[in-house]
């Protein structure tokens, strides 16, 4: 069977001249083989004629990557980054960055038709920032002493491997982080055996934390906690922890979030007696919006995020920070009330057993923050069979350069 098997593949063409028919989630050109096949054309452009060598193949589809671009989309740009193509982030470089939203609406508009079985509004927008210097957190890997001079640089995950593919200056991190990179990072990392990974998070204030594996505690507190001003509010945070990553673009989520929450409790299908954060991080939505609410509850997996919760929420009438999965909480909790409820889940989308709980509670209208369009439209066919619609859906460009978006959907019932 196996000898078969080989002998088949080895008959198969590699390489092919194929016409890109679209864009697809990921920011893969999709084309078709002669034999029918769909065929996901990594660094293609829709429109675009090109050689493919085929670098994955089974029955129903197959993978390649384009090796020449025999006619070029007009979108077409040159990469910036010398690292494209072998950096494991900013797949989408080679497409013009004034034209990636357009791409992407596409893109989302398609995949949630496909995934839904419904159309996004018409009035879905993706709001966006700087194309460059954005990203304020990473995690980057310690490549050490290079030898020839050279002084030991940082690298990210390559794209086909788990190398690491160093670099002096990755234009999308913000210009703090890099000069922290080339700088006390480097000095860290050369004196410091145990810092090889580093998580690392410009504040948009210029002070760059970071943290690694075993950091000691007295360091912690010092170099790995920070403070971020967001919309007016000051909120806490570390570098072990999820916080969000486009700092100049997420006024505008925090916006779009709170106009959400208002508009829900003006129509009565939520209401200002409880405001549930569920997958709250540091308790980021909640400490933003607490002073809408008589009572206030936040629930996160991360146990290193609680005490910045209790920070961020200090002073909030009837609030509880609880430490454990969303699922549980709302296994355990009756929300018998029209809870204004606010989910922002990891790319995995909502566990099933918390979005089960979601429904059968007396929540009439949730906001569903994600980053991960196809989890978002897998949960949401779910929801709708429930019986709840999409109200609003918003994009949110955080990931320039890279297939990735944030987006924010208002489902009520
Ligand atoms: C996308 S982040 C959002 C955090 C926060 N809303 C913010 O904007 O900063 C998702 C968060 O969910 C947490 N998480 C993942 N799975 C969880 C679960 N089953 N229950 C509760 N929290 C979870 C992660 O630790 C992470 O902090």
């Amino acid at each position: 069977m196996a000898n078969f098997r080989r002998k088949t593949e080895s008959r198969e063409t590699r390489f092919y001249e194929l016409r890109i028919e679209k864009m697809v989630q990921g920011g893969d050109g999709m084309a078709r083989l002669p034999d029918g096949r769909i065929c996901f054309v990594q660094g293609a452009l829709p429109g675009e004629l090109c050689k493919v060598l085929l670098t994955f193949s089974k029955k129903d589809f197959t993978r390649g990557k384009a090796i020449e671009i025999i006619e070029e989309s007009p979108d077409r740009v040159k990469p910036f980054c010398p690292h494209y193509g072998k950096c494991g982030g900013c797949s989408l470089q080679h497409l013009d960055a004034s034209r990636q939203i357009e791409y992407m609406e596409r893109v989302e508009r398609e995949n949630f038709k496909r995934l839904a079985h419904t159309e996004l509004p018409a009035d879905f927008r993706i709001h966006f920032g700087k194309p460059w210097e954005y990203r304020n957190r990473a995690r980057v890997v310690y490549c050490g002493d290079r030898g020839k001079g050279e002084r030991g640089a940082f690298g990210f995950r390559g794209q086909e491997s788990n190398d690491v593919v160093p670099f002096k200056k990755c234009p999308v991190l913000t210009p703090a982080l890099n000069e922290f990179l080339n700088g006390a990072g480097r000095e860290l990392c050369a004196a410091n055996r145990d810092a090889r990974e580093l998580n690392i998070f410009d504040n948009g204030a210029g002070e760059v934390s970071y943290f690694y594996r075993g950091m000691p505690k007295s360091d912690f507190e010092k170099n790995a906690v920070s403070v971020v001003d967001i919309c007016g509010k000051k909120i806490e945070s570390d570098a072990s922890v999820f916080f969000q990553s486009n700092l100049g673009l997420l006024p505008e989520l925090v916006e779009s979030v709170r106009k959400a929450v208002e508009a829900g409790i003006a129509s009565g299908e939520s209401s200002d007696e409880w405001l549930i954060d569920l997958f709250s991080g540091v308790g980021f939505f909640a400490a933003l919006l607490q002073d809408k609410f008589k009572r206030v509850t936040t629930v996160e997996r991360e146990d290193g995020c609680l005490k910045h919760a209790k920070v961020n929420l200090a002073g909030t009438a009837n609030c509880e920070n609880v430490s454990a999965p969303a699922e549980d909480w709302l296994a355990n909790h009756v929300v018998d009330v029209p809870a204004t409820l606010i989910v922002d889940p990891p790319r995995t989308g909502l566990p099933k057993e918390a979005l089960e709980a979601i429904i059968a509670s007396s929540v009439n209208r949730l906001i569903y923050v994600s980053c991960d369009p196809v989890t978002l439209a897998r949960d949401y066919a779910k929801f709708a069979v429930a019986g709840f619609s999409l109200k609003q859906a918003e994009g949110f460009a955080f990931y320039p350069q890279t297939p990735h978006m944030e987006m924010m959907f208002v489902l009520s019932r």
